[in-house]
């Protein structure tokens, strides 16, 4: 695959010779086009070094050369990446802007384009930037969207470029398997809300993420994908059907409605094991009296139980938050419950699974296997889990 990773100028600059080794690695050919203001970032040498090839900074080249390099190269490229792609980039790629070689060589591309953003936070936010992405989107650009965590101002928040590993993923991706062609595939994501008053529910900390990296790239194996979701803040990754509940009860009429017509079933929500006995119509006051009130619980209906009962019935997946002894828990479920596969995580590391963007997970099979996915973007983790289900379905 011949790939064009275009560099501009943000501190994330720094990783692109590292991301040039990982699409090596996938048997890319890569030809880097840096900004200007990215050479201020990474040494174009570095970038020279890595990819075994010149790299183009000038747009107006070498005159002794001839020729016009942007041209050329687009007849090349199979694909643009541009990581880190700076809120100015991303601005002149929306209009059309063509005044430096990145930006003229994307105006003359015709291939599939990339676009990974990193900058601040408060960056990402403004409405221009998220206006220019929007732009992108619909002309069919892929963005690949930045992570949460530590920028490098300091401060936290979203605005991080993805992880290599991440951004690999998505062009592995882009080269794509379609493995799951004229499969239907039901996935289950996010936490349930059990109300406890007009005003208050019982939840959890899942952000979704899990479930939406898997319903992501079903599709992009070629699936037909239901999503049905907890309430969460995620954006519905494009060509998935989508399901909105709040409960655990609603989120088992949803499930029921729709298996039977599903080959493969993904239960990645965080279904809560446990609802308020009765909802207050009201909202529940403070006792003027006491500095404790008692809230009966009852339990939910078991949805994964359920699903065994379904004609024809589904290939199941299932998901196993454990705390302890997780191997051993996570397979005791599977065989309880009837699942072929089972994802097991250990939910005692919070800096991973719930409300992360990275995971470590087992995936174990009926068949007594295990395969450890070392800590990696959900999207990794995600591909991972189809892959083993893919191997099963033959
Ligand atoms: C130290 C420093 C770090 C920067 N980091 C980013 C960044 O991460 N993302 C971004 O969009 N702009 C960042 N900028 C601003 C861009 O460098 C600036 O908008 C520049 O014009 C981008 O040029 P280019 O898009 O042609 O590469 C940074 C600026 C400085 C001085």
């Amino acid at each position: 695959m011949n790939i064009v990773l275009g560099v501009s100028g943000g501190i994330a600059a720094y990783k692109a010779p590292e991301l040039v080794r990982r699409l090596q690695d996938l048997g890319a050919a890569v030809r880097v086009i840096l900004t200007p203001n990215a050479a201020r970032f990474v040494s174009p040498l570095s970038l020279a070094a890595v990819s075994h090839h010149g790299v183009i900074t000038d747009q107006w080249g070498d005159p002794a050369k001839g020729g016009v390099d942007h041209i050329e190269m687009a007849r090349w490229a199979e694909l643009l990446l541009i990581a880190p792609a700076t809120a100015n980039v991303i601005a002149k790629l929306a209009v059309g802007i063509a005044d430096d070689a990145l930006t003229t060589y994307s105006v003359a591309h015709r291939t599939a384009i990339m676009v990974a953003p990193a900058m601040n936070w408060s960056m990402l936010q403004h409405a221009t930037v998220v206006q220019n992405l929007a732009t992108l989107r619909s002309r069919g650009v892929e963005i690949i969207d930045p992570e949460s965590g530590y920028l490098a101002e300091g401060e936290e928040g979203e605005g991080r470029l993805a992880a290599i590993p991440a951004i690999v993923e998505r062009v592995k991706m882009h080269r794509g398997t379609r493995d799951l062609e004229g499969k239907r595939v039901l996935v289950t994501a996010g936490p349930t809300r059990e109300a406890i008053d007009p005003v208050r529910y019982l939840s959890n900390r899942s952000s979704g993420r899990m479930g939406y990296a898997i319903a992501d790239a079903a599709r992009r194996r070629g699936a037909t994908v239901t999503l049905v979701s907890g309430p969460t803040s995620l954006e519905v990754p494009p060509g998935v059907d989508i399901t909105r509940i709040d409960t655990a009860k609603e989120m088992l009429e949803a499930v029921m409605a729709k298996a039977a017509s599903h080959q493969i079933v993904i239960k990645a929500a965080a279904v809560a094991d446990f609802a308020p006995e009765t909802v207050a119509d009201r909202k529940i006051k403070k006792p003027a009296d006491r500095g404790t009130i008692e809230l009966s619980l009852r339990k939910n209906p078991d949805i994964l139980a359920s699903l065994a009962t379904v004609h024809p019935r589904p290939f199941i997946v299932a998901f196993a938050a454990e705390t302890d002894s997780v191997e051993k828990n996570a397979r005791e479920k599977l065989e309880r419950k009837g699942a072929d596969l089972i994802v097991a995580n250990d939910v005692s590391d919070t800096t991973i699974g719930f409300d992360s963007d990275e995971n470590e997970v087992l995936i174990l099979g009926r068949d007594g296997s295990s395969v450890r996915v070392e800590r990696s973007p959900k999207l990794v983790i995600a591909n991972r889990i189809l892959d083993a289900v893919v191997a099963r379905l033959g």
